[in-house]
């Protein structure tokens, strides 16, 4: 589903990504650790396509991915990748409803559409009685499966995660574990991960570990 190929990365004369392989099969949970600046968001973000390796193949879907435009590359992104930051970054005048409603507006599905697979989503989240509170009106693990529910609206391909459970307490982090492997278990669904949580690396199909720009294990 995704195969990475020598991804490069520098800023300035900062060597950032020193030449990364990575592939990853459909309906597996990878997780990448490793320490503080080895470089594993400058890597999500590349193959999340939300930045450009400096050289390097990406594939995802068969799809070279440096091959397309500024504009066919976004229209990618919204349909076939999903995200799930350490902050949910959910939008605070919106409902819960709304703010999973946002991608499928922006692949142009109609509105009834959107909203009728929003409140499945939410529902599936066991957040069928919180659809109309705005995020101030959810608890962090709420917030964080409204969040999950976003990045699934568009059926993606992939769904990458950047310490998604990194603001949670270890009850509510369970609960989005448990959520992941459902995911992936009932949907097949594909998951790229970075956590410092060593319990859902435990979890995961397998760990890959960073240091210092590079895959060492
Ligand atoms: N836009 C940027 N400009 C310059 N340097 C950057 C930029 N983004 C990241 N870096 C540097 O790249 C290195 C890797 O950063 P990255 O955010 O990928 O680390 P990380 O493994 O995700 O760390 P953490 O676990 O703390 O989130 C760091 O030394 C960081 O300072
Ligand atoms: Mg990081």
């Amino acid at each position: 589903m995704l195969k990475a190929n020598s991804i490069h990365k520098s800023y300035g004369q900062l060597q950032i990504l020193k030449g990364v392989d990575l592939e990853v099969q459909q309906g597996e949970i990878v997780t990448i650790v490793g320490a503080s600046g080895a470089g594993k968001s400058s890597l999500l973000n590349i193959l999340g396509t939300l930045d450009r390796p400096d050289s390097g193949q990406l594939f995802i879907n068969n799809i070279e991915l440096s091959k397309l435009s500024n504009k066919n590359l976004s229209d990618f992104r919204n349909r076939e990748i999903g995200f799930i930051f350490q902050f949910h970054h959910l939008l605070a005048e919106f409902t819960a409803v709304e703010n999973v409603c946002i991608p499928a507006f922006i692949a142009g599905t109609s509105r009834s559409d959107a909203e009728r697979k929003a409140t499945e989503l939410l529902e599936l989240l066991g957040l069928k009685d919180r659809i109309n509170h705005k995020p101030n009106e959810l608890s962090g693990g709420e917030q964080q499966r409204v969040a999950v529910a976003r990045a699934l609206i568009n059926n993606p391909a992939l769904i990458f995660a950047d310490e998604p459970s990194g603001n949670l307490d270890s009850v509510n982090a369970l609960e989005l574990h448990e959520l992941f492997i459902k995911l992936r278990n009932d949907f097949n669904q594909t998951f790229v991960i970075v956590t410092h949580n060593e319990d859902l690396a435990n979890l995961s199909d397998r760990t890959v570990l960073m240091k210092d720009g590079l895959i060492v294990q």
